[in-house]
């Protein structure tokens, strides 16, 4: 399946990265402060990440774990990170002069990761595109849901003129730029549609036309399911729930699909200095074993700075998860939710390869010595997988020493892991079980 090799990487690395990293506050702040075109030019003007070095980025994504990368080629504000021919508006024009979505391409495929491209459907800067209750553009107090608020004369008089016919074309000349000229490109992440009175959605974005563009230009490209078209057989290649833990494999009809989930490390996407939700080390470990053990991928965000780097924050963050993923990683690549038949036991979460019929069990909350799990009966070895070293499984069932003398029988027939009172000195270890 064209699935697979996704399926099988798990981690993977967004890269939010335009003028928004100047503003360093929000790669939505063009519309959450009404930021004027004048205005927000001044970025364009300033643009110049000298310390960029995509070969870096790519080294830290693949010490990190992660086997491949989404980059924005285009967010909502529209400024181009490539070479266009269709607008202006593109790095080759500020001071910084480079085609970054080249040098990401060739940098991250010459270390090994598979390469995707983030286009953001919605264009704040693009004179065609029509104000929506999104834009920068319209005023905070019109009434959307109400009156539908594209007939109110504030509305009616900004869109004059402006024609999303000439907007989805220039669409796709730019995502054929795109996918034409820098080799294979591995995924295509169309960001979003908001269909409604208010939004927009696949007939104002000609979505069958990109999806039929993408597919022959790129045949073997995964999509991502955000060009409104759920109805569509093959309208999708994967899910994306945001920002969102999920507890289960989500399905869609009764069948299973591809999923990632994205995530940032605090609440932005775009570089944001004051930003201060930073999740800890072992959340983020969770967040991946977790999307692990329900069948999906994480792509985990970072929005470098508008000099070019990972900002303090996140290279730490990076360098926790490539410490777990360097001890740990056969629980994740290849892996999926455990059968059924494997109840997990209490504070883990649980992974399993079906190739090597191996099931890891990931504590998340460290037991007092003993971990009770009930399947023993089906384990042949267990280990801790960051050292290999021996962890003995016993039948609990037997005498239990219940103080002042007295012996007494345990009434279920579980088992435990028999584990060091002490965690070992890693964030979630794990215990890779080998079954008979
Ligand atoms: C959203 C946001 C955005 C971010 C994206 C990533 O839809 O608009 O800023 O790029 O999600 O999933």
């Amino acid at each position: 399946m064209k699935t697979d090799w996704f399926i099988q990487s798990r981690f993977g690395m967004f890269i939010h990265f335009g003028l928004y990293a100047l503003g360093a506050r929000h790669e939505w702040c063009k519309t959450r402060e009404a930021i004027p075109e004048e205005r927000y030019d001044l970025y364009f003007r300033h643009f110049n990440p000298d310390l960029f070095d995509a070969r870096a980025w790519a080294r830290i994504a693949r010490q990190a774990g992660m086997r491949y990368a989404v980059l924005t080629a285009k967010h909502h504000e529209g400024f181009c990170l490539w070479d266009t021919e269709f607008t202006d508006y593109k790095v080759t024009n500020t001071p910084f002069g480079r085609d970054i979505v080249r040098e990401y391409v060739d940098a991250f495929r010459a270390e090994g990761l598979r390469v995707g491209l983030y286009y953001s459907l919605i264009d704040w800067h693009h004179p065609d595109f029509t104000v929506d209750k999104l834009h920068p553009l319209c005023p905070a107090d019109v009434k959307w849901r109400e009156s539908g608020g594209e007939k109110d004369p504030r509305v009616v008089a900004l869109n004059e003129g402006r024609d999303m016919a000439r907007y989805r074309s220039y669409m796709l000349g730019q995502i054929e730029e795109l996918l034409t000229r820098y080799g294979k490109i591995d995924i295509a992440w169309f960001d979003y549609s908001y269909p409604g009175a208010f939004g927009k959605g696949r007939d104002d974005w000609g979505s069958r036309d990109v999806l039929a563009l993408a597919r022959r230009l790129q045949p073997e490209i995964l999509i991502d399911n955000r060009l409104d078209l759920a109805g569509d057989p093959g309208g999708y290649d994967f899910i994306t729930p945001e920002q969102f833990m999920l507890e289960k494999r989500p399905l869609v009809n009764g069948k299973e699909v591809a999923w990632e989930t994205c995530q940032t490390f605090s609440g932005a996407w775009g570089y944001s200095r004051d930003e201060s939700t930073w999740k800890s080390s072992s959340q983020l470990v969770a967040l991946l074993v977790k999307t692990v053990g329900c069948g999906g991928n994480l792509i985990m965000n970072v929005g470098p700075t508008g000099r070019g780097l990972f900002d303090y924050r996140a290279t730490e963050a990076l360098a926790a998860f490539g410490r777990w993923t360097d001890a740990n990683g056969r629980a994740i690549y290849g892996c999926r939710e455990a059968p059924p038949e494997f109840a997990t036991p209490s504070g883990c979460v649980m992974t399993w390869n079906p190739a090597t019929r191996r099931l890891y069990v990931v504590v998340l909350e460290w037991p007092m010595g003993q971990l009770r799990f009930d399947f023993g009966d089906k384990v042949e070895y267990a280990q801790l997988l960051h050292d290999a070293s021996e962890v003995i499984v016993k039948p609990r069932s037997g005498s239990l020493n219940v103080g002042g003398g007295h012996e007494e029988r345990v009434a279920d027939d579980a088992w435990t892991f028999e584990l060091p009172v002490r965690k070992p000195p890693v964030e979630c270890p794990v215990i890779e079980v080998f079954l008979k």
